[in-house]
């Protein structure tokens, strides 16, 4: 009897010891010391209750019981769906080494963990329609906090020390303030969505690597992230104003959809990893991109029908996809844009608006690479008798190379024609595209020159590298 009780502590111990290290080295269990974890798992006492993979609790009774001789539970705590009181209190918990979970139970009114320090995975609170209040005072390590879908919840009380997170996600709550979030300054993800009643959301966060989403939050929320330098993609919408003054890297795309917002200044940003896209911002009036230099992915401005001058990318140097910018503007200009690699199409609805004062200087500069261009406005000219018409002007750029890989590409003739009716001036369209045409020819030849440059070069190599 006594030999078999001593093989079975010597069991338990070596399993602990190998969970311990299996956390250890998987990085479970935040900043818990080594010593403490080969601590814990050197007491034999209370192994099964507190060490299993999954922790259900039922009832508050079966949270206590647990409480009472785990401090510290090895493995996830989970309250579901069969979980029978209004109120959890996790009373003498200070270390999960899993993940809490309080999912899909409508009678949960409060959740509770006074003491509850470290969480090694995440808290994940969701689909509680009940729940008003988090009570989570302590806590200072954790990876991710999900709280979703507790239309109800208006407190947190979280401990506002903790300052990175992987995932901080807050969607669909009564909450007012987010203020408790305030120190976080990394985090990899961060939702705020349909909280209806948080009108001002004001974080102190620095960096975003992966995601930052904002919407659907109160009418016209204030967006305040005066802190935040680079981010992952950036998404906000239904906003009343927001702050980003400091942004100067955005590493995947940025959306600025259905604001309210009257202005943009995004006066430090230089790079836009992926696509921007301004869309349906109907009081937009001003925006500041001065120090924007590369957009990598397309530009779309589309519909902001106050955004009358377009003249705020000044410092614009490359597009990496197409440009389409849509609405009732009547300029726009690019001083230093070099290249749009995908088409362009402009179409306003102003009268103001002039095709060609655009279209001119970049098709003398060869800046747009892409196959198709349209520009349309309801430009009069006062001297035309046809004043209905909608003056449009279409560069028609076909290829003809039949050439493989790269010589097909890159060696197709332009030829431009001009389809449409409303027709500047015989004289005025005939010189344009005799202009733009010999560009386009002195432009290929060079282009010509250059792939036949370049081909020989790789033949040079290539035989050089075959050589050995
Ligand atoms: C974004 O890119 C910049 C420049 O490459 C880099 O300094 C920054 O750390 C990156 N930020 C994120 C969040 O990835
Ligand atoms: C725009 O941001 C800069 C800092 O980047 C700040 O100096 C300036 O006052 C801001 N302008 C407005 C109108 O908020
Ligand atoms: C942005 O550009 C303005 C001029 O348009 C300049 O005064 C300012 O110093 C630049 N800011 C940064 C961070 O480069
Ligand atoms: C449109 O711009 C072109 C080129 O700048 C100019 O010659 C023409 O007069 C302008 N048309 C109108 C109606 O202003
Ligand atoms: C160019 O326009 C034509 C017809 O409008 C369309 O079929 C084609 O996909 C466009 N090409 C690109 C690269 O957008
Ligand atoms: C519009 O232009 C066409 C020819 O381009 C001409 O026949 C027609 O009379 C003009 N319309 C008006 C209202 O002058
Ligand atoms: C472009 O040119 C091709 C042939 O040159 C023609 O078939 C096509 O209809 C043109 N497209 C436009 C939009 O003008
Ligand atoms: C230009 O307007 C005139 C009359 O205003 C019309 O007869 C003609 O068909 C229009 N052209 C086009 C291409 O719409
Ligand atoms: C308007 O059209 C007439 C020809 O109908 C042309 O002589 C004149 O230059 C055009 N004016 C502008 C500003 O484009
Ligand atoms: C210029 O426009 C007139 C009238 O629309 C047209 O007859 C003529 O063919 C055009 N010229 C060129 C070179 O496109």
């Amino acid at each position: 009897m006594k030999l078999k009780y001593n093989i079975f502590v010597l069991n338990s111990l070596l399993i602990t010891s190998a969970f311990a290290s299996y956390l250890l080295n998987h990085e479970l269990i935040g900043k818990i010391s080594e010593a403490e974890v080969i601590a814990m798992s050197t007491i034999p006492n209370n192994q099964e209750l507190c060490h299993k993979k999954n922790h259900e609790l039922n009832n508050q009774d079966e949270i206590n019981i647990l409480a009472r001789t785990c401090h510290e539970v090895v493995g996830n705590v989970e309250i579901l769906k069969d979980y029978q009181d209004k109120y959890v209190d996790l009373s003498d918990i200070e270390k999960i080494h899993g993940d809490l979970s309080v999912h899909d139970c409508s009678q949960i009114i409060s959740l509770n963990a006074p003491r509850l320090d470290t969480i090694g995975g995440g808290i994940k609170i969701k689909d509680l329609t009940s729940l008003v209040s988090i009570t989570v005072p302590s806590l200072q390590n954790v990876h991710n906090i999900e709280f979703v879908t507790l239309p109800l919840l208006k407190d947190i009380n979280i401990n506002r020390d903790i300052e990175q997170l992987d995932k901080l996600i807050i969607s669909d709550t009564s909450l007012q303030s987010i203020e408790s979030f305030q120190n976080v300054k990394k985090v990899n993800t961060l939702e705020i969505n349909n909280n209806r009643y948080l009108a001002n959301i004001d974080l102190h966060v620095d960096i975003v690597n992966e995601k930052l989403h904002i919407y659907s939050n109160a009418d016209q929320a204030q967006v305040n992230f005066a802190k935040l330098s680079s981010t992952g993609d950036l998404s906000i919408r239904n906003a009343g104003s927001f702050n980003l003054n400091n942004l100067e890297y955005i590493n995947k795309s940025l959306d600025i959809i259905e604001n309210s917002i009257d202005q943009i200044n995004l006066t430090k940003l230089k790079k836009v990893v992926g696509t921007v896209a301004i869309i349906d911002n109907d009081n937009l009036k001003d925006v500041n991109c001065n120090n924007l230099t590369h957009i990598e992915g397309g530009l779309l401005i589309i519909n902001n029908d106050n955004l009358k001058n377009m003249d705020f990318l000044p410092s614009i140097h490359t597009i990496g996809g197409a440009i389409q910018i849509d609405g009732t503007f009547h300029k726009v200009t690019f001083e230093k844009l070099k290249v749009i690699k995908g088409g362009a199409n402009f179409r306003s609805q102003s009268d103001k608006f002039n095709c060609t004062e655009l279209l001119e200087p970049l098709m003398e500069r060869h800046v747009i690479r892409g196959e198709n261009l349209t520009c349309s406005s309801n430009m009069k000219n006062q001297s035309n008798l046809n004043q209905s018409n909608v003056t449009k002007i279409s560069y028609n750029k076909t290829k003809t190379g039949k050439a493989t890989g790269m010589k097909e590409s890159m060696s197709s003739q332009t030829e431009i024609t001009k389809s449409d009716s409303s027709a500047p001036s015989t004289t005025e369209n005939s010189s344009k595209t005799g202009k733009v045409k010999s560009k386009k020819n002195s432009g290929l030849k060079l282009t010509s020159i250059n792939i036949y440059g370049i081909g020989i070069w790789f033949l040079i190599t290539f035989i050089f590298f075959s050589m050995f």
